[in-house]
């Protein structure tokens, strides 16, 4: 067998009220049309055509060289979509499935089964149906005596007794090349939306003596469909619901999955903990042992063996084994935190390595910095990187204190093992194993405040201000 897919993304979406073609709007992070994609890839299909239309452009940039783009001009119904693919299908395909982009939870699994089912029963068509609760606006299935595809009739078409029917379309399909092009060749618009239908295909091909064969699906979760904002947040749900129980399985333990979000690129390791309100975003990897939350976002993170990462948002950054980040760190892009490190809270880190056993435990920035390992950087230290027009770097060795609140005014390079006294604002380089202090020397006036406040008392002019004296 050699196997093409079609997939249909030329409608409007015009019950989204969007500016974004439907097809490209995230579930779960990522375009629909890359979940089915990914799904075609999965399967291993020979060839894949999308059919683009409306907002065209983009869609053909989301796709890629992922697949063979089809241009259906007008959008005059499904099976005029299917039509205009069919030029491009490769001479050598024999089996043809069709999906349409609104539905992006399909399985793989799920789409062998149609052929499976193709190949056993000899079928010239397999479609893939539910037996739904809610059937509102899709196609119903009518089976004949022999248990085969009869017809479909759309909702807007059907009697009040076919809408009782609950068996519908999900709307993927596996078709014999030759019966599609036959079937499609003779559709017509004869409906209440004057749309040529794919789904009219199945009766054509039944008339002429062929076998069109139900197959059901086993979850019906993957065949939800996308047609206004409502939907998308319940296939949202469905998507995440998918996701979470996948790295259940997998050996991730999720304390709360009512409140955890994962979207699809994110990979997880086995024992990696998911405490309530963490949120796993593009391409985060958590390795195992590691804890996450509670009220983590992590985008674009990578999360080594047994860090423990809590209240916290990183983007683009890395977090070392064993490390531990937050309550209330900020780590942003190109952040690097070494192995044990401690960055506690109110810390923001920016462009920053840390190397190991480095530790800035409270109300710190540091930024566009190389801070060597075993460093520690005290209580609200500053690296002033900017001076209003550039960012400049601040180098800081292995092995040196750096006491609160000073100022590493950049660029700066401390050597190794070097001291800066707090309060110290650091202009100079300092080479290893120097002693920094650079700060305003104390004055101490004995025995001074009683007689001060007397005077200020007896009406003495004071100091502009009132101030205690200059010096
Ligand atoms: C379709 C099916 C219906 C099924 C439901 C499942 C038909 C006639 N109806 O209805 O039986 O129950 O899906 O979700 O097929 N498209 C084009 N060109 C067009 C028209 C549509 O490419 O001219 C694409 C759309 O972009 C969309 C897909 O085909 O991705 C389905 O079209 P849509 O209008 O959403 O069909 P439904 O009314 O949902
Ligand atoms: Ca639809």
């Amino acid at each position: 067998m050699t196997k093409s897919a079609i997939v249909l993304a030329a409608g409007h979406g015009t019950r989204m009220k969007s500016q974004t073609h439907k097809v490209l709007h995230p579930v779960c992070g990522k375009p629909m049309i890359h979940h089915i994609l990914d799904t075609l890839e999965e399967l291993g299909v020979d060839q894949t055509i999308v059919v683009v239309g409306q907002q065209r452009e983009k869609v053909i940039e989301a796709v890629g060289s992922r697949a063979d783009i089809a241009i259906q001009e007008e959008q005059k119904g499904t099976g005029d979509a299917v039509k205009a693919a069919l030029p491009k299908l490769r001479s050598d395909v024999d089996t043809v499935v069709v999906l349409y982009g609104d539905a992006p939870l399909i399985q793989a699994k799920t789409i062998e089964g149609l052929f499976k089912m193709k190949d056993s029963e000899q079928a010239d068509a397999v479609i893939l149906t539910a037996d739904v609760q809610d059937p509102t606006g899709l196609g119903r299935v009518f089976l004949n005596h022999q248990g085969h595809v009869a017809r479909i009739v759309e909702e807007k078409d059907a009697t009040p007794e076919e809408r009782a029917n609950h068996v519908i379309n999900t709307g993927v399909y596996a078709y014999d090349r030759a019966a599609l092009r036959m079937s499609v060749e003779e559709l017509k618009n004869d409906n209440a939306q004057g749309e040529y239908y794919l789904t009219d295909t199945l009766a054509i091909i039944g008339d002429k003596g062929g076998k069109v064969v139900p197959l059901q699906v086993e979850n019906p979760h993957e065949i939800a469909s996308v047609n206004d904002r409502l939907q998308l947040s319940q296939v949202e749900a469905l998507a995440r619901q998918m996701i979470l129980q996948k790295w259940m399985r997998d050996g991730v333990t999720i304390v709360d999955p009512g409140n955890t979000y994962i979207e699809a690129s994110v990979r997880l390791s086995p024992d990696v903990t998911l405490l309530p309100g963490t949120i796993l975003a593009g391409e985060t990897h958590v390795a195992s042992f590691a804890t996450i939350g509670p009220n983590t976002r992590l985008v674009d993170t990578v999360v080594r063996e047994r860090a423990v990462v809590q209240y916290t948002v990183s983007v683009e950054s890395e977090i070392g084994e064993e490390a531990q980040v937050g309550p209330f760190a900020y780590l942003r892009p190109g952040t690097k935190v070494g192995a044990r490190c401690k960055v506690g809270d109110f810390v923001e880190l920016k462009n920053t390595v840390l190397g190991d056993d480095t530790k800035v435990s409270h109300l710190a920035y540091v930024g566009d910095a190389e801070i060597g390992r075993d460093v520690n950087i005290g209580c609200g230290v500053v690296t002033v990187n900017y001076d209003g027009e550039k960012k400049h770097r601040t180098v800081v060795g292995d092995g040196s204190f750096i006491g609160s609140n000073a100022n590493l005014i950049a660029p700066l390079t401390i050597g190794e093992g070097v001291y800066v006294c707090a309060g110290s604002t650091v202009t100079e380089d300092a080479a290893d194993d120097a002693f920094v202090i650079a700060r305003t020397p104390q004055t101490t006036k004995p025995n001074y405040v009683r007689a001060w406040k007397a005077r200020r008392a007896g009406n003495q002019p004071t100091v502009k201000g009132g101030e205690a004296g200059g010096h």
